[in-house]
């Protein structure tokens, strides 16, 4: 048991060293420029050694027009997970914009300072940093996402974070989709992204790729921006065409309402609740529908889902005599 429980650990430690591309933190951060002016950023997962979202504002530090930027490295107590970390110190970074008017970030203009832990994103004088902050950014460990969204929620803040779309039906995770407290960002809706992974990574992943340098990527699906800002493609309505039939649209054997099997299907006409693939999260508007609630397990169960032909509170319909439970759906209706 000690042995899988290493393992586990040394899986998760693996899962949670991906370093986000600047492109892809571009492409996001994009969408979100206004709300940045004035605001102090925090970085807390973040070697601004090898982190591209400590790059990123400092680069844009004046276009965003921020006030103050944090970065604090997380330093493993045993094993050192960061590839070029040369120091023993955890230490947080404070970074004000250009001092001497060259547009250009440099290590005189920032503040280094020591930490008295190991930077754990949970630790007293991390939280005292995160109390500083407007706006969270940054792509935290995987395997701690619970945990760090919590700390997000306890604390009121404003966050802008990379995560797994599998979070999303996380009991801890989904009733802040649902009561609007979050929603997914803007740029990434489908397919995987690249990111870069540490030298004592081993990988078999088919997706391995060498950049220059030596340096190396992979790619992972299934990834997307989690916020609490606004923007204003989240407002965009989504076109309907399709007419409700009860033929069409079969009943759920264990709950009142409709399956619908593609986002493009939503019947138009149709005021009850509707079971729909969890893509709809990917173009979701807050004005167009609500979330009723997720199509399995302790959450559905928790919405009155009653035990299926398997004894699970899993949707299920019958098609010819055939049970079945479609695959991942939430439940919403047209406001
Ligand atoms: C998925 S990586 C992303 C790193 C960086 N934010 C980026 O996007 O390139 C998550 C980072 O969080 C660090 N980390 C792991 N546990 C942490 C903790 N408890 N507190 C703070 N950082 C942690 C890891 O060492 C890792 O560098």
């Amino acid at each position: 048991m000690a042995n899988n429980l290493k393992l586990n650990n040394a899986k998760e430690a693996k899962n949670d060293e991906f370093y986000t591309q600047l492109v892809d933190i571009e492409n996001e951060l994009r969408h979100y420029k206004p709300l940045f002016k004035g605001k102090t950023v925090l970085c807390n997962c973040d070697d601004p050694r090898v982190s591209n979202f400590f790059k990123y504002f400092t680069l844009n530090f004046e276009h965003l027009g921020l006030k103050r930027l944090i970065a604090t490295c997380y330093k493993h107590q045993t094993i050192d997970l960061f590839s070029q970390n040369d120091s023993e110190q955890a230490v947080y970074i404070i970074y004000d914009g250009d001092k001497n008017g060259n547009h250009i970030p440099e290590p005189e203009e920032m503040e280094v300072l020591p930490l008295r832990g190991d930077g754990d994103f949970r630790s007293e004088e991390c939280i005292e940093l995160l109390k500083q902050a407007d706006i969270v950014c940054t792509n935290p460990p995987f395997s701690l996402f619970r945990e760090y969204v919590a700390q997000l929620v306890r604390y009121e803040k404003k966050f802008l974070i990379i995560g797994s779309i599998n979070a999303i039906s996380y009991k801890e995770v989904f009733p802040l989709l649902k009561e609007g407290k979050m929603w997914l960002g803007c740029s990434i809706h489908s397919g995987d992204r690249e990111f870069e992974i540490p030298e004592w990574y081993t990988t078999t992943s088919p997706s391995l790729r060498y950049g220059e340098n030596g340096r190396r990527y992979v790619r992972v699906p299934g990834i997307r921006w989690f916020t609490n800002l606004d923007f204003k493609e989240r407002h965009d309505e989504l076109i309907l065409y399709k007419h409700y039939s009860p033929e069409e649209y079969i009943t759920y054997d264990n709950y009142d309402a409709i399956n619908v099997d593609k986002i493009s299907d939503i019947p138009c006409d149709y005021d009850g609740i509707m079971g729909v693939p969890i893509n709809l999260l990917d173009v979701f508007n807050p004005d167009q529908f609500e979330i009723i609630g997720y199509g399995k397990g302790e959450l559905a169960k928790s919405i009155g889902v009653r035990s299926n032909h398997r004894g699970r509170a899993d949707l299920a319909i019958t098609v010819n005599g055939k049970h079945t439970c479609p695959y991942g759906r939430i439940l919403i209706r047209k406001k």
